[in-house]
């Protein structure tokens, strides 16, 4: 049996969800939308890839409440 490492979410500063780990992405169906080991999620709830960040949260002035940390996005 493997162990895994726990999926870490980290909230960035005015953006996404930062999710590390492996994680598989399910849609509302119960279809698979995505796996992987690292994603980029929307919190601002403007991005025409949701539930993925397509950067629009940098024009459309979303600014969160100051639970996040500075972006480290590659
Ligand atoms: S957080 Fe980036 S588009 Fe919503």
């Amino acid at each position: 049996m493997s162990e895994q490492s726990p999926v870490k979410i980290t909230v960035t500063e005015n953006g996404w969800y930062q999710v590390e780990g492996t994680t598989e992405i399910i849609a509302s169906d119960g279809s698979l939308i995505r796996e992987g080991d690292k994603f980029f999620l929307c919190r601002c709830g403007h991005s025409n890839v949701k539930p993925f960040c397509d950067n629009t949260h940098k024009t459309c002035g979303f600014v969160d409440d100051g639970l996040g940390k500075k972006p480290k996005k590659d």
